[in-house]
């Protein structure tokens, strides 16, 4: 596996492969779900390269980006054994250099839900996926379904700004308690793992729900809601059921639906989400 630190070096590198390449933009803490994403890159590109940057941007609290998890030497490790050709790896001052000042901003999309209760992260996401898709110029970008408003987001602004990638949308990748696979899950206390586990529970309880019948969006909230109640340390901080393609609000369930939520389990801030995109799907 090829390392690079510098824009410049990757812009020649990339004249020189002809190749589909296939990109998997992380902020490292390399986990099963970013491996299931290298996956699914090879699936589509004959080269796979992978990002690390902690973007300090996209984080709406600094202490939250201080400590974000680092651990490059492991990363590169894992990464290069699960075949990434290429990582691109670059340093704060070479991506945000003096003088940087431009935003990329989806309006709708960096306003609501995400964009509400983490303010400035929806457009810190989009301003740098913007520039890694035009520095790694790949074929195929894979994103993750658990940061679903990013996606549609990233979804959104390739189309707006004719940016020539195709977005592949992987699976969300759960460990076997159910709990999504995330860089944030080890800051979790083993008590609170187990709380963790409940919010996937109640959306699925949701879910189960709406199957049977109720279409009602309200009735389905606030079941979720008093299903989590019972643990104190649980603290929701929005659930909301929304059109999966467009994100708008659904007052009505007819067919498919994302049912969203973010909720505190102590300190630590997770997301998650169930998404039916009909029967066919
Ligand atoms: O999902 C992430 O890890 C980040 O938001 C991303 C897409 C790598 C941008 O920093």
């Amino acid at each position: 596996m090829k390392i690079i630190n510098k824009i410049s070096d990757f812009i020649e590198l990339r004249c020189q492969i002809s190749k589909k390449i296939a990109l998997v933009p992380t902020m490292g803490s390399i986990h099963e779900g970013h491996i299931s994403l290298v996956e699914t890159a090879k699936k589509h590109g004959d080269t796979v390269v992978a990002t690390i940057f902690v973007n300090p941007i996209q984080f709406n609290n600094t202490e939250d980006y201080i400590s974000y998890p680092k651990n490059l030497d492991k990363d590169v490790a894992n990464l290069e054994k699960n075949g990434v050709d290429i990582l691109f790896c670059p340093s704060l001052s070479e991506v945000y250099p003096d003088g940087f000042d431009t935003t990329v901003r989806v309006n709708y999309l960096s306003d609501c839900l995400e964009g509400k209760y983490r303010k400035g992260h929806m457009e810190g996401v989009a301003t740098i996926v913007t520039k890694l898709f035009n520095i790694t110029a790949p074929d195929y970008a894979i994103f993750g379904e658990k940061d679903y408003q990013q996606l549609l987001l990233i979804k959104s602004f390739v189309k707006d700004l004719n940016i020539p990638v195709k977005i592949i949308q992987s699976k969300t990748v759960r460990d076997k308690e159910g709990l999504a696979i995330s860089s944030r899950n080890i800051k979790l206390a083993s008590n609170e793992r187990l709380f963790a586990c409940e919010i996937i529970k109640s959306l699925n309880k949701g879910f189960e729900k709406i199957i049977s019948g109720q279409k009602n969006p309200e009735e389905i909230i606030n079941f979720i809601r008093e299903y989590l109640s019972s643990f104190d340390s649980i603290k929701i901080e929005y659930i909301s059921i929304r059109n999966p393609y467009d994100f708008e609000i659904i007052n009505e369930i007819k067919e498919e639906f994302v049912i969203l939520i973010a909720a505190f389990v102590g300190e630590v801030r997770l997301i998650d989400n169930v998404i039916f995109l009909g029967k066919n799907e």
